[in-house]
């Protein structure tokens, strides 16, 4: 049952107000926004792994340099992101700790391989196509932190899907090889890009309700319908075939129709069966166990700097 507190909290996000750390907020609006904010920065930052994989094969200087730009972006917005959490009341070691132990979800599109150079294309077109289209409506999240860190965060991700469409032209326009190497690009990061937005929305359980308190703008099937709107006519722009037979225009919608993603897969991946879960957690490991000795340096000068202030 709702008290007199609660109703005020909605009224001031009915009026467009934006919440901000230390105002007063429902607990359940606090728990979903951690558990929403933290899985974004977790997201960001197992999402250098896929990519981290090509900057030593990277094809050129120049696509190297654009890449590990790229990655280094990924590792900012994981930043802020950790940072607008923290905002609420949880530690950066807990949020750590959470995504270490693989008791942390962040996002589906990262358990997949990046087998050639072209995934670099499709990753940066497709996977940061899907970001952007959910992150510009977050940008008028009612949570002022996390609204803040998006617009940022948007901008840049401006950069890293035009970078991808940029890999996926240059090889559509090269040899058949190259083109083909594209082609099995799009194949294998479609559907999986779509899953990105989350259920449909009769599976998605948080939906109504961040939708009533301003942090959700829009449902996942709307977003979904966006992307697919916004993204067919890049494909064929390249010459390139989505691989969904199911796909076709529908005059009265003023939009695609298309498949069904497959949700089984889906549900799998995000229980940590996905290709590469395994793989993406023992990275992170590994990182945070060969970066020890750097933390507990940082922590003895740290020490070391309050005894001399304290003598
Ligand atoms: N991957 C993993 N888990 C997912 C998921 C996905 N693609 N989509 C949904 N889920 C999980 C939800 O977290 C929830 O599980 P939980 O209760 O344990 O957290 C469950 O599936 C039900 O889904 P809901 O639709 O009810 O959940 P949400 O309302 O949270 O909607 C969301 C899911 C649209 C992903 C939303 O959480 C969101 O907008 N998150 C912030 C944006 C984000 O994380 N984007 C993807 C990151 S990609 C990225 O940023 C890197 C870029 O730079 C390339």
């Amino acid at each position: 049952e709702t008290s007199e507190k609660d109703r005020e909290f909605q009224a001031k996000i009915d009026r467009g107000v934006r919440i901000e750390a230390n105002d007063w907020m429902p607990e359940g609006y606090r728990k979903t926004l951690i558990r929403q904010i933290s899985q974004h920065a977790h997201s960001e930052i197992v999402g250098q792994l896929p990519e981290g994989n090509w900057i030593t094969r990277a094809p050129s200087l120049q696509r190297k340099a654009i890449l590990l730009a790229k990655v280094q972006d990924e590792a900012g917005h994981g930043l802020y992101l950790y940072c607008a959490a923290e905002t609420l009341g949880i530690s950066r070691d807990e949020m750590t700790a959470q995504l270490l132990s693989g008791k942390a979800k962040y996002s589906s599109i990262f358990n997949y391989p990046t087998l050639t150079w072209a995934d670099m294309g499709a990753v940066g077109w497709l996977v940061d196509g899907a970001a952007i289209m959910n992150q510009v409506p977050l940008q008028r999240c009612s949570y002022g932190p996390y609204s803040r860190a998006m617009i940022r965060v948007c901008k840049e991700e401006s950069f890293h899907q035009r970078q991808g469409f940029d890999v996926m032209r240059q090889l559509c326009q090269g040899t058949e090889e190259q083109k083909a190497m594209a082609q099995d690009a799009l194949n294998r990061w479609w559907w999986p890009s779509l899953m990105m937005f989350g259920p449909s929305d009769k599976d998605s359980v948080h939906s109504e309700q961040s939708m009533r308190w301003g942090i959700k703008q829009n449902t996942n099937d709307e977003l979904r319908q966006k992307f697919v709107d916004q993204t067919v006519p890049q494909a064929e722009w390249l010459g390139l075939t989505v691989p969904d037979p199911e796909l076709k225009w529908n005059e009265d919608k003023g939009g695609y129709d298309f498949g069904e993603p497959d949700w089984s897969e889906f549900f799998e991946v995000i229980k940590g069966n996905g290709p590469c879960n395994k793989d993406r957690l023992a990275a992170r490991n590994k990182a945070w166990d060969d970066g020890a000795w750097y933390r507990d340096g940082l922590t003895a000068h740290a020490e070391k700097q309050k005894q001399q202030i304290a003598a």
